[in-house]
């Protein structure tokens, strides 16, 4: 027989209550972490962007918080070495059936960003691209997202400038893959369009390249310019071969995106980058107060380095995720996530932007700029731009 009074169904009872009560207080699956899988290159020859990334998602939790409409964000690193697209991959399906996570973000390089989208459209999961740039990325799948810029973007603009400023013969030089490519095909084709002649159109490997024989053969065209996009973390190596071969003696000009006179490696370029024009959607001296907060703010927490456009493209990827769940109510279901996303516009640290609903692109500035000594570094000053402007696309 059971006695009302017997002092263990009572602590049973109580527990039973107090579990129940716990249970009331939160809503289904509200209390549930979001797990958000960021893929990066941590090692390899692009770690450089994994420290930006990692750098600029840690300085924005520590800023908005580490909860956000009454959820949880963890974020799970994945050190993706940079090279293997079949490693991206693996680590993607992994981050989706076994860590459950509910949203992809990262991707340092196109062909990573590919081999991942499939993951995405499976899991139905939105995969925000944080860095890779060749214009078709967000085609691969209906769950891309991309907070960073594309190719031609930035080309586009610069190719202008050029055709503007009395250059008339180019040779350009690009890393042959997918954003490479793209920077190759707008250079020709908005130059051409614009009465420029492109001479001569070289690409280097992307893997192990050597910069010198290539670097021989624009000094022998003589062009007015030599147009150069290479990844973020090469810069410094051609410039170097830049000023060795002395195509700068040789009246050659340099002009590039903003890739190769990346923010991570101007304080080691240093003066070899002294007056090269380049154009690119970030540059750390931009003048606008939320980017010197935020210029402050990153290289208080991380002394060694200086942001660069993959740190931003990171910390707009987390902007665009807090703000979309706000605007769900901490639902993170995939397609209302997605929804929420799309169309979002904020104050970036690069200036205004715009997750165009259609191409789930960046609308945003692109900005000329001219490599200055600013106090003691050199910067990418920014002196001209277009504003709001959309991928234009290659073709
Ligand atoms: C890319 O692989 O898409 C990529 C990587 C680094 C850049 C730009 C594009 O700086």
């Amino acid at each position: 027989m059971s006695n009302p009074t017997n002092p263990n169904r009572r602590a049973i009872l109580a527990g039973a209550a107090l579990l129940a009560s716990g249970l009331a207080a939160i809503p289904a699956g509200a209390a549930e972490p979001i797990k958000v899988g960021l893929i990066v290159p941590m090692s390899g020859p692009f770690a450089s962007t994994g420290r930006q990334v990692d750098a600029a998602v840690k300085l924005f939790m520590q800023q908005n918080g580490a909860s956000v409409a009454g959820r949880e964000v963890q974020i799970i690193l994945k050190d993706d070495g940079g090279v293997s697209p079949d490693v991206t991959k693996r680590l993607a399906q992994e981050l989706v059936a076994r860590d459950k996570v509910q949203v992809l973000a990262g991707f340092g390089l196109t062909p990573l960003a590919f081999a991942a989208a499939p993951i995405a459209t499976q899991a139905k999961v939105p995969m925000i691209v944080m860095n890779a740039a060749t214009s078709s990325i967000p085609q691969r799948s209906p769950y891309i997202v991309r907070t960073g810029f594309t190719l031609p973007q930035v080309t586009a603009p610069l190719a202008q400038w050029a055709a503007k400023n009395k250059i008339k013969s180019v040779v350009t030089f690009v890393s042959d893959y997918g954003p490479g490519i793209d920077a190759e095909k707008v250079f020709v084709r908005d130059f051409g369009k614009a009465g420029g002649k492109v001479v001569a159109s070289l690409r280097a490997p992307l893997r192990n390249p050597d910069y010198a024989p290539f670097l021989a053969r624009v000094k022998d065209a003589k062009p007015d310019a030599v147009f150069v996009f290479v990844p973020s973390g090469e810069g410094a190596a051609v410039l170097k071969q830049f000023t060795d071969r002395g195509l700068a003696a040789a009246g050659i000009r340099l002009i590039a995106t903003g890739d190769v006179l990346d923010d991570d490696l101007m304080p080691s370029i240093g003066k070899a980058a002294l007056g090269v024009i380049s154009s690119h959607n970030y540059s750390a001296a931009h003048p606008s107060p939320e980017n010197k907060a935020f210029v402050a703010a990153f290289t208080k927490a991380n002394p060694t380095m200086r942001p660069n456009f993959h740190a931003v493209g990171a910390y707009d990827g987390m902007q665009l995720l807090y703000a979309a769940l706000k605007k769900t109510g901490g639902v993170s279901d995939g397609p209302k996530l997605l929804a929420a996303m799309k169309g979002m516009s904020w104050t970036s640290v690069r200036g205004p932007v715009t997750l165009d609903p259609t191409t789930r692109d960046m609308v945003q500035n692109v900005y000329i700029r001219k490599a200055e000594q600013v106090g003691d570094g050199v910067y990418n000053v920014e002196f001209d731009q277009v504003a709001n402007f959309k991928d234009p696309g290659v073709e």
